[in-house]
């Protein structure tokens, strides 16, 4: 773990700050996508007024933020010690948002109906054995739960695709929409939902983009 855990710290290093406003003129906002002002907004994960929100992989906590700001009381978990900190001081006057350093099968064991809300945005579960994962979430979801997640679509290309320097020490479970709703049905999710949204232009790759409810 400790191997994974300097991987994300390199990785954190090297990411620019989100900017201060986006397109839109929105000081916080949730990005699901690869893109800037791009993609799905929050109404993926449903209202989020009052609700116990989990974000697995909060990295600097810039869509969590956005999150709590509509009233929800969220706790951002991150593996990598500097993410927290940059959170913090970035957001940590904002009510209701909370982040810890965690790795997120650990976080998630023994934490039954301690969420009504789990998003991973190119996080965890992307990086996490399903098999392992999907029932700590499951398990950490109330009833009516929603978990949502996002990241890069499996590629068509056979060559290996490299989107971190760390590849080689940081795993990742590359599986199509269609087997993302098998696993999560497999784990007992209902109402799945799992596609590949277009990119802003015809060049670029899409982002896979799932959701599922408990
Ligand atoms: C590609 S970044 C995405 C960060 C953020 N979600 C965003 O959209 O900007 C992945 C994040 O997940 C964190 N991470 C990776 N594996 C993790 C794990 N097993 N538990 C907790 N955090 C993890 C990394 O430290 C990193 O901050």
């Amino acid at each position: 773990m400790e191997a994974v855990t300097a991987a994300w710290e390199r990785y954190a290093a090297g990411r620019t700050p989100r900017r201060d406003v986006n397109a839109a003129g929105a000081t916080t906002w949730v990005n699901w996508t690869q893109y800037p002002d791009h993609g799905p907004d929050e109404s993926l994960l449903g209202p989020v007024c009052g609700r116990r929100v989990l974000e697995l992989g909060c990295g600097t906590g810039c869509n969590l933020a956005h999150l709590a700001m509509l009233g929800a009381q969220c706790v951002g978990i991150d593996v990598a010690p500097s993410q927290r900190a940059k959170a913090e001081a970035r957001w940590g006057t904002v009510p209701g948002l909370t982040f810890q350093t965690a790795e997120a099968t650990e976080f998630l064991t023994d934490r039954p109906d301690n969420f009504d809300v789990v998003l991973s945005i190119f996080g965890p579960a992307w990086f996490t054995d399903p098999a392992t994962l999907l029932p700590l979430v499951r398990q950490a979801l109330s009833a009516g739960g929603v978990f949502a997640f996002s990241h890069r679509p499996p590629s068509a290309d056979p060559r290996p695709r490299q989107p971190l320097r760390e590849a080689r020490t940081v795993s990742r479970w590359d599986y199509s929409p269609h087997e993302w709703a098998a696993l999560l049905e497999s784990a007992r999710f209902t109402h799945v939902t799992a596609g590949i949204i277009d990119p802003p232009d015809s060049e670029g790759e899409g982002t896979l983009v799932v959701r599922a409810e408990t």
